[in-house]
């Protein structure tokens, strides 16, 4: 799919400062590092729409792009950042928490997961979340493009046996693999949105 116009539209580090609902939204969710605003980027073709980072916890807060004024891209804070402190994070966690099961149109979540690492704790609590508060999800393998093909291959199919029967789409950033397949995802979930 090809993206005209992506806008930044807010930012919000506070329940209070969660923008009103508009459009459908899909959220991108992923430990620090795992290359949830590089992915935004890659969808968009914005190399700086999402600021991207090697340090660890670069995006802070919710970033809400829109795209094409049909749908909002909404880039959630990383998580498995060690040097934050307890009680930041559990403020984070408060925040997301609210989002994901208050969220009104919200109409799907991307779980990144690095594929070299695949799915830990973390993934598995943010997928049981979810399905506990009904929300759609699909994983995404991010960095594709740093595995060797038979490597590729084997971690892909290990990863979707431990996932199942979610989904889990392989892409990269980097040359822009498995980008059209995530908009084909995202369509359908908001399409299904829409009918409920
Ligand atoms: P936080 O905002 O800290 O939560 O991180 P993030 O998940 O937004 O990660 P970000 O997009 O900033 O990427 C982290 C690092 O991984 C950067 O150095 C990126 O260049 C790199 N990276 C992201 N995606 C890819 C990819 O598909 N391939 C390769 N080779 N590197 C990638
Ligand atoms: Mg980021």
């Amino acid at each position: 799919m090809k993206v005209h116009r992506a806008e930044f539209r807010a930012a919000a580090n506070t329940v209070a400062s969660l923008p009103p609902p508009s459009l459908p939204e899909i959220a991108v969710a992923g430990r620090s590092n795992v290359g949830k605003s590089s992915l935004l980027n890659a969808m968009t073709g914005r190399r700086g729409l999402a600021r991207t980072s090697r340090t660890p916890g670069c995006t802070r807060g919710l970033m809400f792009f829109e795209i094409d004024g049909w749908m909002s891209l909404v880039d959630l804070p990383g998580y498995g950042y060690a040097s934050r402190s307890q009680s930041e994070r559990s403020l984070w966690k408060k925040l997301v928490e609210h989002y994901l099961s208050t969220r009104e149109q919200l109409a799907g979540v991307l779980i990144l997961v690095d594929v070299r690492r695949g799915p830990e704790t973390e993934e598995a609590e943010l997928a049981g979340y979810l399905d506990s508060v009904g929300v759609p999800y699909a994983y995404v393998l991010t960095k594709v493009d740093k595995l060797k093909r038979s490597a590729l291959s084997q971690q892909t199919a290990r990863i979707r046996r431990a996932v199942a029967p979610a989904i889990a789409l392989p892409t990269s950033s980097e040359n822009g693999s498995g980008v059209d397949a995530l908009w084909r995802w995202m369509r359908a979930a908001i399409e299904t949105e829409a009918e409920e």
